[in-house]
């Protein structure tokens, strides 16, 4: 036993938690406890409007003064409040359990010997947390006797069953009992409940969705819920909605399928070395909605209230390039409350060779707490861009762009997919290109060789001559400059520092031109060690001032922290809902609203780059981070990224959504190869970053692990170079994933490594080189140059680099005071 875990054995963990906690995630018990102001009602009022109801039979919620409630399960007290890994690892000052949320709420009653004995039971067998990638999936239940259960029915009218289940990083969850499937001791349970109550709440304290296929089995189960992890205010955010404080209105972002064989890449998932993405386009919905409607236990979108609204159609117009679609919703009862607003496509082009799902969702609003009557209608603007399909080989006669083909274009509204009214439709007489676009990522070596090498920046000029002592076969010829030396200061000519650049007395290429190759390879990578000195305490590590002489040169540390959920930090910082239930709101603007609020928190802890959000699409149930992630549907993942993005960077500091791209499993994740066809990179994988971009411009973005088609993300130029810049016009910085896998570059051997990174256009290696760790944790990569020596063809070229530090000096010169 270390010291911290032999200090806490001595504790009575129930009063000294706090303190337990902060011992094991090294935080300094005596440090100040920091909140953000006005955080914990943003994050309960966050929290309780991602949970998303869905049953609630004979009226079961929301309990009265008059309901005494028998709350089993083992989770009221070892609540599930995020994930494990990189999104979750926050240390908060406070998390309020299920349990505790509920006693504390004067309008419910909960049984206290029941509670007592889950308490007793808690302290005796604390969960374990295990290590990385081996956290457990759920924690084991307390066997409650018949008659422990009969007397329990007798002292209360209804039960509760929280029942959990943990997500993680680094590896999935599994088609076992204690994961998607329920554990023998938690149906044991449900038999017990199911003949003792006549009323049953289930209320799921999970991350990723799971089997719900037992619940026909329970007639007594009358109200389900879908509570996700909430975090550290959770317990009282699922007391506002049991309570009816707060009037339920989130809804799924992922269909739940009777069967896991049900979901479309059930057979073409997990794989660790390829996966083909055979499904295609029909992803979630798409599938479910067009080709398995009877498949489905509960539809995407799908979510109860405690009111009952009735949408109605307004209005609908087709201008040149967009539609404008109205359509309203009301309140028919008296309780207050929410609904999540949609609209869907349905597209009839008779002859067309490009399959399309029956229903695709274009937009969404939550409205704001209508009372009794109470109408809102809402406006919104689909642009004809966004309902185009992408041709990716031509059949239609327009290869590589997206088309708006001729044919009937129909817009429904609800809340719901399959509770829609028709608003109106529009008839399109022939076939446009609404963009043209280039084949990308699909192409062969020989092809995309020719294409960088037409387009390897031209900014030498620019730039002029340099000669690097270093940097051998790198002098283009400047003789007025050939007296620089290493340091990069010319004899007798002032170095520049940013500081000058800052203050606009020098200009960016005037700096760039005197750094040094050492300086320009180190501006393309972190600094090598997490927790960097740079930092707060625990932060991700550093990118920009990495050495000495860049420092001198007065070039900023630039700290980085993960993550969604949260900084995690060696602090105390604020614990977010994860992902999926925050999209579960299906409120944009509070979801804004709290990374705002974050915003605080991370210009307190002195953050440049907070890597957040996690956006890959929920290709399948069992990804170990769906739970970061926010939905099947990348229309309604690209405007949460969105919000989540202009929230953090309301302050200047930057976001980083990740992981760009088809990070859609974690198994075999930094080797795997997700082949995926054009049209489905494009609609679905790329969509969400696609959106992201275009609306709030994030200042960096993070690569993924895996492959895309042959190329790992972090080398793929068509993914960044030619999509992500040159395509949707990306302006920021690009930096990996933690590490990257080494390679060679197919179409220039003799580039590889940090060179052919840097040629595909990813401009930082995080958090920092590992092959040449061994040199010591500061050394910069000599490998690089010798990509740029004459022998090596297409070898390397000094503007490529320099363009490399330009992206990386222009977010370093906006963190500068
Ligand atoms: C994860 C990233 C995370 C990074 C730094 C990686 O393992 O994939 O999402 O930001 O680590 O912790």
């Amino acid at each position: 036993m270390n010291t911290v875990e032999s200090k806490i054995s001595e504790m009575d963990t129930s009063e000294t938690s706090d303190l337990a906690q902060a011992l094991t995630h090294g935080l300094d018990p005596s440090e100040e406890k920091y909140e953000t102001e006005g955080m914990a009602d943003l994050l309960r009022k966050s929290a309780a409007e991602g949970i998303v109801l869905l049953e609630n039979r004979d009226q079961t919620l929301p309990f009265t003064k008059e309901d005494y409630l028998a709350v089993f399960g083992r989770c009221q007290i070892d609540t599930f409040f995020v994930g494990y890994g990189s999104g979750g690892d926050v240390s908060p000052v406070h998390k309020i359990s299920i349990l505790q949320g509920m006693e504390e709420d004067p309008d419910l009653h909960v049984d206290p010997e029941l509670a007592d004995l889950y308490r007793k039971f808690s302290k005796e067998n604390p969960p374990e947390e295990g290590s990385w990638g081996n956290w457990p999936y759920y924690y084991p239940e307390m066997e409650v006797t018949d008659e422990t259960v009969q007397k329990a029915a007798k002292r209360c009218n209804k039960a509760v069953y929280i029942l959990g289940r943990a997500a993680g990083e680094d590896r999935e969850n599994r088609l076992e009992e204690g994961s998607y499937y329920l554990t023998r001791a938690e149906e044991h349970l449900l038999d017990q409940l199911n003949q003792a109550f006549d009323s049953i709440t289930i209320l799921l304290n999970v991350g990723n969705i799971m089997d719900l296929s037992w619940l026909k089995k329970y007639p007594k189960i009358k109200a389900l819920a879908f509570v996700w992890q909430l975090g550290q205010e959770m317990g009282y955010a699922v007391a506002d909605v049991l309570s009816g404080k707060v009037n339920p209105s989130g809804r799924l972002t992922d269909t739940i399928a009777c069967d896991y064989h049900d979901y479309p890449s059930a057979d073409s998932f997990g794989d660790p070395v390829r996966n083909e993405y055979k499904e295609g386009i029909f992803v979630g919905y798409r599938h479910f909605e067009t080709r398995a409607r009877d498949r489905v236990l509960y539809p995407f979108g799908y979510g109860l209230s405690y009111s009952n609204f009735e949408v109605s159609p307004i209005s609908l117009h087709h201008y040149p390039g967009l539609t404008e679609i109205r359509a309203s919703v009301k309140n028919l009862s008296k309780c207050p409350g929410k609904d999540a607003l949609m609209v869907y496509l349905s597209a009839d082009l008779p002859g067309s060779r490009l399959k399309r799902p029956d229903l695709v969702l274009v937009g969404f609003v939550k409205s704001p707490l209508l009372s009794e009557g109470e109408e809102d209608p809402e406006n919104f603007m689909v642009s004809d861009y966004q309902i185009s399909s992408y041709d990716a080989d031509g059949v239609t006669g327009h290869p590589s762009a997206y088309i708006l083909e001729k044919g009937t274009y129909t817009f429904y509204a609800g809340d719901q997919v399959r509770n829609l009214v028709e608003i109106g439709s529009f008839t399109q007489k022939e076939t446009v290109v609404t963009k043209q676009c280039e084949k990308a990522t699909t192409e062969s070596t020989r092809e995309l060789a020719a294409r960088i090498l037409s387009r390897l920046p031209q900014e030498l000029s620019a730039f002029s001559g340099k000669v690097f002592e270093t940097g051998k076969g790198t002098d283009t010829g400047n003789e007025t400059d050939k007296s620089v030396n290493e340091s990069g200061s010319g004899k007798g000519e002032k170095s520049l520092t940013l500081k000058d650049v800052k203050s606009g007395e020098a200009s960016l290429e005037d700096f760039i031109r005197q750094l040094s190759l050492e300086e320009l390879v180190d501006l393309s990578r972190g600094e090598g060690p997490m927790d960097s000195e740079w930092g707060s305490k625990g932060n991700t590590g550093i990118f920009g001032g990495v050495s000495e002489s860049l420092r001198a040169k007065k070039v900023p540390p630039i700290v980085t922290s993960d993550g969604p959920s949260g900084l995690r930090l060696k602090h105390y910082t604020t614990l977010l809902p994860i992902g999926t239930a925050l999209a579960s709101t299906w409120n944009d603007r509070l979801v804004y609203e709290l990374f705002k609020k974050e915003a605080e928190e991370i210009d307190h802890y002195k953050i440049d780059v907070m890597l957040a959000p996690g956006m890959n699409i929920h290709r399948n149930p069992l990804c170990g981070r769906n739970f970061e992630y926010f939905s099947e549907d990348p229309f309604l993942t690209g405007w949460m990224a969105a919000a989540v993005v202009e929230g953090i960077q309301s302050r200047g500091a930057s976001a980083c959504p990740k992981h760009f791209a088809c990070n859609s499993q974690e198994t075999g994740r930094n080797k795997e190869d997700s082949v995926v066809d054009e049209r489905t990179l494009r609609e679905i994988y790329l969509k969400a970053f696609e959106m992201c971009v275009g609306i709030a411009s994030p200042k960096n973005i993070m690569t993924s692990y895996n492959r895309v088609n042959g190329v790992y993300s972090h080398y793929n130029y068509d993914l960044v170079e030619t999509i992500l810049r040159k395509e949707w016009g990306y302006k920021g910085n690009v930096m990996t994933d933690w590490w990257m896998q080494p390679g060679e570059s197919p179409e220039f051997p003799g580039l590889k490594n940090n060179a052919y990174r840097i040629r595909a256009g990813v401009n930082v290696l995080m958090p920092g080189g590992r092959d040449y760790m061994d040199q010591g944790p500061h050394h910069s990569d000599p490998e690089v140059a010798k990509c740029m020596e004459p022998e090596v063809p297409d070898g390397l070229t000094l503007a490529e680099l320099q363009t490399n530090a330009k992206h990386v000096l222009e977010f370093c010169l906006e963190r500068m005071e």
